[in-house]
């Protein structure tokens, strides 16, 4: 099959795109079609490696309202609002939502997904069942599990157990939420606990750390310290780490060491943060992010996800990660024309290096043929437009379309 006409990654030179076998088998300008070949025009329009989601909670997904409204927002009426929907907690309840998310995600272009799902759980129904659909979804999207321990390791009956469990029952990756533990020596221990088990399950890691507004909040440098000594260093990330905002300058200038020796990931949340950050604070209200600029300046790797679709925790959402870029260009201040033009790379390469996709991922010859096609001939201008993604190929087979909304002006 032939794709003739795509301007990949913001070149301004169309090439043609041959998939063979579900692998790209050709990538170069004016291909010559075969005999009796498909042949697909995309017509100048932006075509990109899959858009990846490096930060979700699959099992918390659309369940807004149900059976309460979230009616301040904040993060702690979220944790009660979740407390009583998780009573109705069931493999069939988080089947369908997740297939419901899945098919969102599909419309949008992701074809990756990282979910964190909760282990404080005796029983393990989410992660069961997020298990049976990682291996039913895998032709339609691949998706990487997390360990995640929401009410703690050490601040949870049977918290080590029920993490090795989840590991052993097949989880990607061990994460901790060092913040929320009962005391500091709780959150280092959780930290040593996790990235060990990590390291003699050769698992990833992605520690939900320092989300928090607490500038003395510090789980991040433990996690980067033990991330350079157990050598696991770019399998480690850390998501969120939201009181580096708070942190003084001082402190950052040395820890900024410790994170470019420790290679880890880092993925922030632009929108979730921004709605459930600054919550205690009167004015000036702090806007809660991580150091995305100082961070990416510095060479790190930083990747930006969703966190939460309709949810307690977050009221909005439809499957779409161009408004996770939108509100993250805006909130870390990064609106310089190279950085929008490149800022698809927090949801493509940055997210690909996190959940370490290696040669599966890239619009590479002999790699699998799994790109999107947008309505535009530039990210800016699909960043700017909300462009839809007309097309997600995967493997060679395009598995969602979408035709561009048609609007008139009657003056
Ligand atoms: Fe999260």
């Amino acid at each position: 099959m032939l794709f003739r006409n795509a301007l990949i990654e913001n070149a301004q030179a169309p090439v043609d795109i041959r998939v063979e076998n579900g692998l790209f088998s050709a990538i170069a300008p004016n291909l010559a079609p075969e005999n009796g070949e498909e042949v697909i025009d995309l017509g100048r329009k932006l075509v990109l490696p899959p858009f990846i989601e490096s930060h979700v909670h699959l099992d918390t997904c659309l369940t807004a309202g149900d059976p309460v409204w979230n009616m301040s927002g904040t993060l702690f009426e979220g944790i009660e609002c979740w407390s009583k929907r998780k009573d109705k907690l069931s493999r069939e309840d988080i089947r369908e939502r997740v297939q419901r998310c899945v098919r969102l995600y599909a419309a949008n272009g992701i074809q990756f997904i990282r979910t964190h799902v909760d282990v404080t759980d005796p029983k393990l129904t989410a992660m069961q069942a997020l298990i049976e659909l990682r291996e039913e979804l895998k032709d339609k999207v691949e998706i990487q599990i997390v360990a995640f321990p929401q009410e703690g390791i050490l601040s949870y009956p049977n918290g080590k157990k029920l993490m090795e469990d989840a590991v052993a029952m097949g989880a990607d990756c061990v994460g901790a939420i060092p913040h929320f533990e009962f005391t500091r020596e709780y959150s280092v221990e959780s930290l040593n606990f996790a990235l060990n088990l990590a390291a003699e399950n050769d698992k990833l890691v992605d520690v939900h750390c320092d989300e928090i507004d607490d500038e003395a909040s510090r789980g991040l440098e433990t996690v980067a310290a033990r991330a350079l000594e157990l050598g696991l260093f770019d399998k480690v990330t850390a998501s969120h780490t939201t009181a580096m905002h708070s942190y003084n300058n001082a402190y950052v200038l040395r820890l900024m060491r410790l994170l470019k020796m420790s290679k880890i990931n880092f993925v922030a949340n632009p929108l979730v943060n921004t709605h459930l950050q600054g919550r205690v604070d009167t004015y000036p209200k702090r806007r809660g992010i991580t150091r995305v600029k100082e961070l990416t300046a510095e060479g790190i790797n930083v990747s930006f996800g969703h966190d939460d679709i309709f949810d307690p925790w977050y009221p909005m959402g439809n499957g779409s990660l161009r408004d996770v870029v939108f509100m993250g260009l805006h909130v870390c201040q990064m609106m310089g024309y190279e950085e929008i033009m490149n800022s698809y790379r927090f949801i493509t390469t940055n997210a690909a290096r996190t959940l370490h996709l290696g040669e599966r991922y890239g619009i590479v010859e002999g790699r699998p043929a799994n790109f999107i096609v947008l309505d535009a001939e530039n990210y800016y201008d699909a960043l700017n437009r909300n462009s839809a993604v007309l097309r997600s190929v995967r493997a060679g087979k395009t598995i969602a379309e979408s035709k561009p909304a048609e609007t008139s002006v009657l003056f």
